[in-house]
């Protein structure tokens, strides 16, 4: 950012005006960080202010098609490019209707945590991991050797980004971790050179989930930060920022556009991040996210279609609610298949023998429910698998014999589907990879919708009679 005095009066009347702007929307922030979880996510930053004297009265955020903003004079143009004043200036760089949806999952995010947060939300889950994790994978000195530490139980699109883009193309050392519930196998994976740690949890498909909070500990007591992919959990089930982390990503494709029209992601970082890798712009630490939305987000390109982003901000505002439906019907669900004898095995985070439920207990609940106790209610979301008896050929059985269930490569939905991993979204990752991750060709992948599980589960149970 310039200093305005630097700039003619031309300029610094731009400024003049942007600085009352900028209160209001401190006010706006102020009180916005005072809401309930369910009134930040139908409000986020949208007031009645921003409607009636900037939107034209409309109620519902606007959604700004128009690929750039124009500016009234050679002065607002220079005050615009110089970041002096708050502008959008063209849709890859940024978009009045992205900018809702940011602030938005910012505040979510950062909800009751106890942390400052910023958002940039990108064109899909993929890209906001990529921008996520690159910033840190820069040499900082010929020759220097970079490795980073990574849960290998990830979506399957995230282990190809970071086995072949960053491991086999650009010599990055990938540290795969196999049970990321071991605090001992990280620490055993840690060295000088390591850049981050990286999770997700629960993870898609196995349900996977580790010790945030050791976790977080771990990496700061390395100097780096702890990045966490938390999809399938929503903020509406939990907020690792909460517990150290230092940067979440979502892919917002999913359960928080669970309409299933949009393709988008969202990287959430908190104020700082722990890093020890040197970058002159003070945002890099201070706040990763919109360091992340100035530079390589400008430079690169992966910005979010506003229509996209239009539709994840509808969806977002019932996320909430959604995700206690879903995930009790998916208990359901699951509890039923727990006790199916052609199947021999149930990946649900709600089951109490699962082994990962522990610590999913401890750290996914609904936001401002309440357990009666002084606590709130745990909620595991929507995701399980389930492992059919028998050679593979069973499982695709029953897959091919749903009538209600969708078969598509897809989760997060209102409506349940399902997919058989092995043979699509952990396809192209390879047999050895895929027993390493525990993806075996007998397991089911199904994310309940909101249907009523009664119906869910008769779906089921007519597939499974099939065999
Ligand atoms: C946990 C997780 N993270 C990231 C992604 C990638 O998201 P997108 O498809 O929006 O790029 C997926 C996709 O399935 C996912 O399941």
């Amino acid at each position: 950012m310039s200093d305005p005095n630097a700039y003619g009066p031309g300029v610094r009347k731009y400024v003049e005006e942007a600085r009352k702007l900028l209160a209001k929307r401190e006010e706006a922030l102020r009180r916005a960080k005072a809401w309930k979880f369910d009134t930040i996510a139908v409000h986020g930053l949208y007031t009645l202010e921003e409607s009636y004297v900037r939107n034209q009265g409309a109620v519902i955020e606007p959604l700004y098609l128009s690929a750039s903003q124009s500016y009234r004079d050679a002065d607002e143009l220079e005050a615009a490019l110089a970041y002096l004043v708050p502008t959008w200036c063209y849709t890859r760089i940024a978009n009045p209707t992205t900018y809702y949806l940011e602030w938005a999952l910012a505040l979510l995010e950062g909800y009751r945590t106890g942390a400052e947060t910023s958002c940039c939300v990108t064109a899909s889950g993929m890209s906001a991991i990529a921008m996520a994790v690159d910033p840190f994978l820069v040499k900082q000195k010929d020759g220097e050797k970079i490795n980073f530490v990574a849960s290998c139980q990830v979506y399957g699109g995230t282990f190809q980004q970071f086995s072949l883009r960053k491991g086999k193309e650009r010599g990055i050392d990938v540290r795969w971790v196999v049970s990321p519930d071991e605090n001992e196998e990280w620490t055993s994976k840690i060295d000088d050179d390591t850049r981050f740690l990286y999770m997700e949890a629960p993870s898609n498909p196995q349900q996977s989930f580790c010790d945030i909070k050791a976790l977080a500990d771990l990496a700061h007591r390395w100097d780096i930060p702890f990045i966490i992919d938390a999809t399938c959990a929503t903020p509406a089930l939990m907020r690792p920022i909460a517990h150290g982390a230092d940067i979440v990503v979502h892919s917002l494709t999913k359960s928080v556009t669970s309409g299933g029209t949009a393709i988008g992601g969202a990287l959430i970082s908190r104020k700082p991040i722990t890093t020890k890798v040197k970058n002159d712009h003070p945002l890099f630490k201070e706040s990763f996210a919109e360091y992340v939305k100035f530079l390589p987000y400008r430079d690169v390109g992966p910005a979010s279609s506003p229509v996209n982003a239009m539709f994840a901000l509808n969806d977002l505002r019932t996320v909430r609610t959604r995700m206690d439906v879903v995930s009790r019907n998916c208990q359901a669900v699951a509890d039923w298949l727990s006790r199916h004898p052609r199947v021999y095995q149930v990946d649900y985070l709600g089951v109490p023998n699962f082994r990962y439920h522990p610590l999913a207990k401890r750290y996914m609940s609904l936001a401002d429910s309440d357990d009666g106790r002084g606590g709130e209610v745990n909620r595991y979301g929507h995701l399980m698998s389930f492992r059919v008896d028998g050679p593979p050929a069973n499982a695709r059985k029953v897959f091919d014999n749903f009538k209600m269930i969708y078969r598509a490569t897809d989760l997060g939905r209102i409506k349940s589907v399902a997919t058989i991993p092995a043979i699509s979204t952990h396809q192209q990752q390879g047999e050895e990879a895929r027993r390493m991750a525990d993806v075996p060709p007998q397991l089911i992948r199904l994310c309940v919708g909101a249907e009523d599980p009664a119906d869910v589960i008769a779906d089921l149970d007519q597939a499974l009679a099939s065999l």
